[in-house]
């Protein structure tokens, strides 16, 4: 008889598909999409560059890039009976199922014969791209009693977000640097959300479900969740001071709680998307004034490098992205949205190259029940 198949917790270090989207080296701190590495994607790109390269394997060419731009922006507007689900869910309600909704409601907007059509899934790729963004912001204004802002096709994808989200066109800075954030973001390998998109996909189900359910699965805390927790979990932190941030570090360790923003199934060495977001903070600061959360931010790496460093637990992307957004203005509770925004260009990447050689997903399990019971 064959050996039992081991079971592995949350399936650490078990490959589920063979990808070519995403390369991380979690031991070195390395990130590349499709082979290029995300601080010269960061550096030398749009988002829009990127989307296109991530969804379709290379980079456009000048003219493939104008006509995805141009297509980008013709989408990013909403059907008003999107806008009518959204101002029929409760303001109070959580911004990632505001999300959740609009986007499953987009499948029944733009039914189409089947996933198999290819332009059907190109299109409906593109269409998720460019509306994320309008969902977000106008949700945003719903909630508050405003009326959502008409997306402005001369702007590019990142610029357009800020500009629907607080009614001003950003400066160029800020711009730029949301833009690198939703480059930062776009895509990272075999994580919760994206194995979810890959799932749901597998069944054949419309892109519009199959990303519906991928943002269910970022908004837990341990995932993208994360990064609305690392704010509040810093100002509970008294000041900068060394000896006060260590002995804050030293309680929590000590009642085993988990310090957001700090960790990662597979990174062992500081997250390279924390670096460059570092870069950004001192950017913003020198243009807006600094945040003296900041301070206190840098010293907790500092103690939790002594504290836990030898375990590999190092600062990941949400670390310092709460404090670049706070600066932008962005409201605490958009944190995660902001990731899905950028997310949802790696998740279609992934689901266009699960349908290329698709096979359901139906893993099997180890039954620990009582079996042949008879019913009392
Ligand atoms: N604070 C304190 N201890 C930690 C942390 C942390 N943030 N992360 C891991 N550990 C410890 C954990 O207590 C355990 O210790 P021990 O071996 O003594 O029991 C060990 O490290 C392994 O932790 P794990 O939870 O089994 O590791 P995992 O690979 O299952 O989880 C993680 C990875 C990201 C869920 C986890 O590090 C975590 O919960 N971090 C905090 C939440 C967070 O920042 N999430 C964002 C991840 S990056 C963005 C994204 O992908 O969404």
């Amino acid at each position: 008889m064959a050996d039992k198949p081991e079971y592995v917790p949350g399936l650490a270090g078990v490959p589920a598909a063979r990808s070519s989207v995403c390369l991380i080296n979690g031991a070195e701190g390395k990130l590349q999409y499709r082979g290029y590495p995300i601080e010269q994607l960061a550096e030398k790109c749009t988002y829009e560059q990127v989307a296109y390269m991530l969804l379709f394997g290379e980079f456009a060419t000048d003219d493939e890039l104008k006509a995805f731009e141009a297509e980008l922006a013709r989408e990013r507007s909403l059907k008003f009976r999107i806008i009518d689900v959204l101002k029929n869910l409760p303001e109070r309600g959580h911004p990632m199922d505001a999300l959740t909704a609009a986007v499953a409601s987009m499948g029944m907007f733009y039914p189409g014969d089947h996933v198999e059509d290819l332009e059907f899934r190109r299109l409906s790729a593109v269409r998720l791209v460019a509306k994320l963004p309008t969902v977000v912001a106008a949700w945003h204004r719903i909630r508050q009693g405003d009326n959502p802002i008409e997306p402005r096709a001369d702007l590019g994808h990142a610029a357009n977000f800020l500009y629907m989200l607080h009614g001003e066109e950003p400066d160029e800075l800020t711009a730029k640097i949301m833009d690198v954030a939703l480059i930062l973001h776009a895509e990272h390998s075999m994580n919760a959300s994206t194995f979810t998109a890959r799932v749901t996909g597998s069944t054949l189900a419309d892109p519009y479900a199959a990303v519906a359910s991928a943002i269910g699965s970022l908004a837990g805390p341990l995932h993208g969740g994360a990064n609305e927790r690392v704010l509040s979990l810093l100002e509970t932190i008294p000041d900068s001071k060394p000896e006060n941030v260590r002995r804050w570090a030293e309680d929590k360790l000590a009642r085993k709680e988990k310090i957001m923003g700090f960790g990662h199934r597979v990174y062992k060495a500081k997250d390279p998307r924390a670096t460059v977001l570092q870069g950004l903070v001192g950017q913003l600061f020198e243009k807006f004034g600094s945040s003296p959360i900041y301070g206190v931010a840098t010293e907790l790496e500092k103690q939790m490098e002594q504290l836990v460093g030898h375990k590999g637990i190092y600062p990941n992307v949400d670390f310092y992205s709460g404090i670049v957004y706070e600066k932008m203005g962005i409201p605490i509770d958009l944190f995660t949205p902001v990731f899905a925004i950028a997310r949802v260009a790696g998740w279609l990447a992934h689901l266009l190259e699960q349908l290329q050689d698709n096979r359901i997903f139906r893993p099997s399990q180890i039954w620990v029940g009582e079996a042949d019971r008879t019913v009392p």
